[in-house]
């Protein structure tokens, strides 16, 4: 058995503890908005949050999250408004789609890092989200525009 929260909601699920988390997102807890690629953490499909940090559920252990907090992309903002998912819609970053949801989930960890990246700087971190649609250039776009939404934020609130 394991415990957690995911999506800020407690959960426990009754599997073995080597099944890979994202089977028990997807089948056991019914978040399908995270996708399975490659299964062998080359791909960034199944990006999630673990603690704050993006990390492949395809290789991550059920029972190595117990008490911990992750979060799908259901979760990064139950609205769908965060500044992420807002420059996504605007730039149309997605083609098929499939591998967008963990695109924007190693986002969020990358402008936790670099508030204003460049070019650089988001080649570095998103170099392991695939994207057989070769989106990465709208991608890039989608990425900076967040981080202009999200520094004029915080200037506002200061
Ligand atoms: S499905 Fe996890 S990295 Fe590809
Ligand atoms: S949009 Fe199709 S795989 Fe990325």
């Amino acid at each position: 058995m394991s415990k957690f929260t995911l999506n800020g909601n407690p959960v426990e699920v009754q599997v073995p503890d080597d099944t890979p988390l994202l089977w028990v997102i997807r089948d056991d807890l019914g978040a399908t908005g995270t996708k399975f690629g490659c299964g062998i953490g080359m791909c960034g499909a199944c990006t999630v949050h673990l603690n704050g940090r993006a990390i492949r559920s395809c290789i991550t252990r059920v029972g190595d999250v117990a008490g911990a907090d992750i979060v799908t992309i259901e979760g990064l903002d139950p609205a769908g408004e965060h500044p992420l998912q807002k420059a996504w819609i605007e730039t149309q970053a997605p083609q098929c789609g499939y591998c967008q949801s963990g695109q924007i989930m190693q986002a969020a960890t990358l402008l936790a890092d670099f508030p204003d990246p460049t070019d650089a700087d988001i080649d570095a971190v998103m170099n392991g989200n695939l994207c057989r649609c070769m989106a990465y250039p709208r991608i890039r776009r989608a990425i900076k525009l967040a981080a202009r939404e999200l520094r004029a934020g915080r200037e506002a609130e200061a």
